[in-house]
């Protein structure tokens, strides 16, 4: 008979508890079908502007058929880690389209947006080196520069001569890696990238950019920020992910031959995680022929982008400083958040509270993200419900 034994992580559920006390514990909400505009969540059928998929290539035909043609051809699995036996033509063809894509000599996929910033970062520096990171960078950066070991010096956001003064106090001969996001992803502005990437080759920095967000939204045919500002050639390290506007999965970063070789020797999740499924390999290669052949699809995100942003400042939502399609309502107190998120659900509209600790615990926000496909009557219907929602709570004036 087993002996009675105590939880030892009954802590856990006392942390569980307390977040329910401050009105900040979430429920997974369930989609009962595909990503989409306009899908039923929780039983309810809602506009959807919590998604990351901007081009609506969740459910393309094209991505859909790539994906099953793999699979039929080349089965569901890849067996192996890409150093042992998992890599398969079709991962390298993916890696040469992004190549000539991001106009780069050479890219290298990994399983995800987190583990190309947290494998990369973690790769190349030392304990030794310096990182001069934005305060809003992405977790899976912050957690590349944790496993690194470097010393992680923080900037206050897009604070140029912020991150100036730090690299001033630093010798010349220290290697330094100066890290932005292209988009930040709870905001919506974009990272300082040419005056960065000028401060860079004046301390002769390593220039790195995570253009999660950015990838197949910004710059021509979606390349990102790198194209949409002009600095080609003069960031040493592109990280994009191909689990939002791509509409599949996966991270990968774009650079020289000799950075994308040494991160096949020394990237761990390269070395120690199994890559995609087929599919996904070939969905993502049938992503970028629709990006270079369908580019409608990018005009209509930003049609769409203009006039839900403008619809929500007009109603006298604090908007914050959003440049991109991801535009926050930021109403100060988680709780006001989370109530805001469910009072909007409940009457249609799907849109995600965010609190601490993903952003600072006065800045609660819900974070809206409108689609390509999103249609004019499904952004209005969303305008409406949140004038209504914002008067009843008094976030906006009656
Ligand atoms: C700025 C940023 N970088 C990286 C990632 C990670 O990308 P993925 O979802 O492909 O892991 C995200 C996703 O949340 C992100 O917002």
């Amino acid at each position: 008979m087993t002996k009675s034994r105590r939880d030892p992580l009954s802590y856990l559920q006392t942390e569980l508890d307390s977040l329910k006390a401050q009105g900040l514990y979430r429920r997974l909400r369930v989609l009962e079908g595909e990503q989409k505009a306009e899908t039923t969540v929780d039983h309810r059928k809602v506009v959807n502007l919590s998604s990351n998929n901007y081009l609506g290539l969740t459910t393309h035909p094209r991505l859909r058929e790539a994906a099953l043609d793999a699979t039929r051809r080349l089965g569901v699995g890849s067996g192996s880690v890409r150093t042992i036996a998992g890599t398969m033509d079709i991962h390298m063809e993916l890696e040469r389209r992004l190549a000539a894509f991001k106009q780069v000599e050479a890219v290298v996929v990994f399983q995800s947006g987190f583990a190309a910033n947290a494998g990369t970062v973690s790769a190349v520096l030392t304990k030794d080196d310096v990182v001069i990171s934005d305060e809003l960078n992405h977790a899976s950066i912050i957690d590349g520069c944790r496993l690194s070991r470097a010393t992680i010096k923080v900037f206050p956001h897009k604070d140029v001569a912020g991150a100036r003064k730090v690299l001033e106090s630093l010798p010349a001969a220290q290697r330094k890696l100066l890290i932005t996001d292209g988009v930040f992803s709870m905001d919506g502005d974009l990272g300082a990238l040419p005056e960065l990437c000028a401060l860079a080759e004046e301390f002769g920095c390593i220039m790195m950019v995570d253009d999660a967000h950015a990838s197949g939204v910004f710059g021509k045919n979606g390349r990102g920020t790198v194209d949409h500002f002009g600095m080609h050639g003069r960031v040493d390290i592109q990280v994009g992910t191909l689990s939002k506007a791509i509409g599949a999965l996966g991270g990968y970063v774009a650079g020289s031959k000799a950075l994308i070789e040494f991160l096949y020797h020394r990237a761990r999740p390269f070395l120690f995680s199994t890559s995609h499924p087929p599919a996904v390999a070939a969905a993502c290669i049938a992503a970028i022929d629709v990006l270079e052949q369908e580019p409608q699809i990018i005009d209509r995100l930003w049609e769409n982008t203009k006039f839900f942003k403008s619809g929500l400042q007009a109603l006298g939502f604090n908007t914050g400083l959003s440049e991109s399609p991801i535009t926050p309502v930021i109403v100060g107190e988680g709780a006001t958040a989370m109530k805001l998120s469910d009072r909007l659900f409940e009457e249609g509209v799907f849109a995600q509270g965010i609190a601490f600790p993903t952003v600072a615990r006065d800045k609660a926000r819900v974070r809206t993200i409108v689609m390509a496909t999103h249609t004019r009557d499904e952004l209005q219907f969303a305008l409406d419900v949140f004038k209504n929602v914002g008067k009843e709570l008094g976030i906006i004036g009656a």
